[in-house]
C-alpha cells in the first residue's frame, strides 16, 4: 500500500485501487486553489503509475462529497481572473476525465457545483441515498464553470440539465439515479464498499479492453455516429491484438476464469 497526503487530499493505493479523498470536511470539502492543485497532483500521479487500475474519488466527513468551489475566493474574482479559474478546473477535471484508467465518484454527501463538476468528470458514479445533488451556480448569479454545462447535458439531456442548472436546485440520490446521473444508490454507510466493489469487478475485465472501450465511448460521443463507429471497428480490431484476448477467449471455451495481464 502507498500513501501520500496533502492538507487537503488524502491519496493511497491499495490492492490496484488508488482512493483520492478531499479533505477538508469542516468547509464541506469545499474546493479552494490549493485543494484543485492537490487534486490535479493526485490525477497525474494516479495516471502515470502503473500499480493503480482504477482511482476512486470520495469525500471525508458523512456530509459532503465537495459542496462546491470555494465560495470566499470567487467572490473576489475579476472577469479576467474567474475566465482563467474556470479554464484551469475544467482542465483538472479535463484530465480527470481522459485518464486512461477508469474512475468511479462515491457521492457520500452534498455534491453541488464543482463538487458535481467533479463526480461528472469521473467515470462512474456511486451515490449514499443522503446525497444531494446540483448545480446551484445561478443561485450566486453565476454559472458552472468546471464543465457542469457540458457534461451534465451529455450525461442526462439538455432538458434535465437545464432544469438543474436554471431552478439550481438540488436532487437527491433516486431522482439522479432515476435520470441516469449516478450509476447505483446505496445506503450512507455502504458508499465505500460499494464503490470497491464495483472497482474490483471491473478490474478483473481485460486492462487493454477496459481502455479502449473507455476511448471508444468517449471518442464516439464527441464525433458523429459513422466516425464512432469507425473508431469503435479499430479499437476492436486492437484488442484482437492482445495476448489478454487470446486468454479471455480461451478461458470462456476452457470453463476457467481468466487470467489478464495487461498486454
Ligand atoms: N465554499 C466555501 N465554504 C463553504 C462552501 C463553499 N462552496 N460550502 C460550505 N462551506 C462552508 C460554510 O461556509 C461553513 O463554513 P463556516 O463553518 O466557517 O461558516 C461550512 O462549510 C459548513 O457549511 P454550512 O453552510 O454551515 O452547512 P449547512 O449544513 O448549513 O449547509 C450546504 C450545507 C451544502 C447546503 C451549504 O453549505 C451550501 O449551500 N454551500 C454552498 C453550495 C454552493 O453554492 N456551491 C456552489 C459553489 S459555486
Amino acid at each position: 500500500m502507498s500513501r501520500q497526503d496533502t492538507d487537503r487530499v488524502s491519496y493511497e493505493v491499495k490492492d490496484r485501487i488508488a482512493r483520492l479523498t478531499i479533505n477538508r470536511p469542516e468547509k464541506l470539502n469545499a474546493l479552494d486553489h490549493a485543494t484543485m492543485r492537490a487534486i490535479d497532483g493526485v490525477v497525474a500521479a494516479a495516471g502515470e503509475d502503473p500499480a493503480v487500475g482504477i482511482l476512486i474519488v470520495t469525500g471525508a466527513g458523512e456530509k459532503a462529497f465537495v459542496a462546491g468551489a470555494d465560495i470566499n475566493e470567487l467572490a473576489t474574482q475579476t472577469p479576467v481572473e474567474g475566465a482563467a479559474y474556470a479554464r484551469a478546473g475544467q482542465e483538472t477535471f479535463g484530465r480527470l476525465e481522459a485518464l486512461d484508467k477508469p474512475s468511479i465518484a462515491a457521492i457520500n454527501g452534498y455534491a453541488l457545483g464543482g463538487g458535481l463538476e467533479l463526480a461528472l468528470a469521473c467515470t462512474l458514479r456511486v451515490a449514499s441515498e443522503t446525497a444531494r445533488l446540483g448545480l446551484p451556480e445561478t443561485s450566486l448569479a453565476i454559472i458552472p464553470g468546471y464543465g457542469g454545462t457540458q457534461r451534465l447535458s451529455r450525461l442526462v439531456g439538455r432538458s434535465r440539465a437545464l432544469e438543474m442548472i436554471l431552478t439550481a436546485e438540488p436532487i437527491d440520490a433516486h431522482e439522479a439515479h432515476r435520470i441516469g446521473l449516478v450509476n447505483r444508490v446505496v445506503p450512507p454507510g455502504e458508499i465505500v464498499v460499494a464503490a470497491e466493489s464495483m472497482a474490483r469487478t471491473i478490474l478483473s475485465r481485460g486492462p487493454v479492453a477496459l481502455r479502449y472501450a473507455m476511448k471508444a465511448v468517449h471518442g464516439g460521443l464527441d464525433a458523429p455516429q459513422a466516425q464512432g463507429l469507425a473508431l469503435e471497428a479499430v479499437l476492436f480490431g486492437l484488442t484482437c491484438s492482445t495476448e489478454d484476448m487470446r486468454e479471455g477467449t480461451r478461458a470462456f471455451l476452457e470453463k476457467r476464469k481468466p487470467s489478464f495481464r495487461g498486454r
